[in-house]
């Protein structure tokens, strides 16, 4: 049920993820607004949302939404790509607080900057099948061709930190170069473990294409939309900064840290049967 609050600038933003990836919007968030505190939300026991269906993604997001807002959050960060694309709108309909998701802001600046009218788009299986940015980018600018590829294998090359390695290398020139044969000038980077590999995807797309990080472009609306409802935070103490998982798997501080880009000092379980 949706209640009527009034977010208070105080309260921390809250950020989910399918798992551990969301950290990349994180890191920019806390590039951005390093006086903001973040409740982030990784449902590590049911990651990865990517290869399942639509039906299945939106009953975890009404669960993912319930865990933030208990923590009583000022506005709702959906940093996981695949959620963004089939289930914003289930987040959208439960939240009283203010929400964001991470397709909207990257649609937006790839459709502004392209110069070719074709832009790369790269995501889980879920976010490219739902053609999410296609139609985000097409209310921008209807007369871009947009190339679409699902790059599944990138998201276990992140956590594995091979992120300057021959065999991701190869795996990326067989996604990217496609995309770039046909001319595209942008790419999207539409999942939260790509901006681990941009060095590598740079390199299979080549100088001429611009890499749009969708986590980057979030962080910036985020910016705004706390400015223009007056929601950002005053207090000078330090931001605080919780970690809630639904599990925690083997090497999941090991990643946590090299996607956040720092120390994650507390992490804890929650408690609710709906995830175990
Ligand atoms: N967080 C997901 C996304 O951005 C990637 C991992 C997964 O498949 O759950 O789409």
């Amino acid at each position: 049920m949706k209640h009527t609050v009034t977010p208070h600038p105080s309260q921390a933003i809250g950020v989910f993820d399918s798992g551990v990836g969301g950290l990349t919007v994180v890191r920019a968030l806390i590039k951005k607004l390093p006086n903001e505190s973040i409740v982030y939300f990784g449902d590590t026991a049911r990651v990865p949302y990517g290869p399942k269906s639509s039906d299945v993604v939106r009953v975890y997001t009404r669960q993912d939404t319930d865990v933030l807002l208990k923590h009583y959050v000022k506005m709702i960060v959906v940093a996981c790509n695949t959620v963004s694309s089939v289930a914003l709108d289930v987040v959208e309909k439960q939240s009283p607080v203010p929400v964001v998701g991470v397709i909207e802001p990257a649609a937006e600046i790839a459709a502004r900057r392209t110069r070719t009218k074709r832009i790369g788009v790269i995501g889980t299986l879920g976010t490219i099948a739902s053609s999410a940015y296609t139609k985000a980018i097409h209310r921008h600018d209807p007369s871009v061709t947009i190339e679409a590829q699902p790059c599944p294998l990138f998201v276990p090359l992140a956590e594995e930190g091979w992120d300057n390695h021959e065999a991701t290398r190869l795996i990326a020139r067989e996604y990217i170069g496609p995309l770039v044969e046909k001319g595209i000038d942008m790419l999207v980077l539409g999942c939260t473990h790509y901006p681990i590999l941009k060095n590598i995807i740079g390199e299979a797309a080549g100088s001429a294409v611009t890499l749009i990080d969708s986590a980057d472009a979030t962080a910036d609306v985020v910016a705004d939309l706390l400015a223009g409802h007056s929601l950002l935070r005053t207090e000078s103490e330090p931001a605080e900064y919780t970690f809630l998982v639904s599990d925690v798997p083997h090497k999941f501080r090991e990643i946590g840290e090299r996607f956040l880009g720092r120390r994650l000092d507390r992490v804890e379980k929650i408690d609710d049967t709906h995830f175990t």
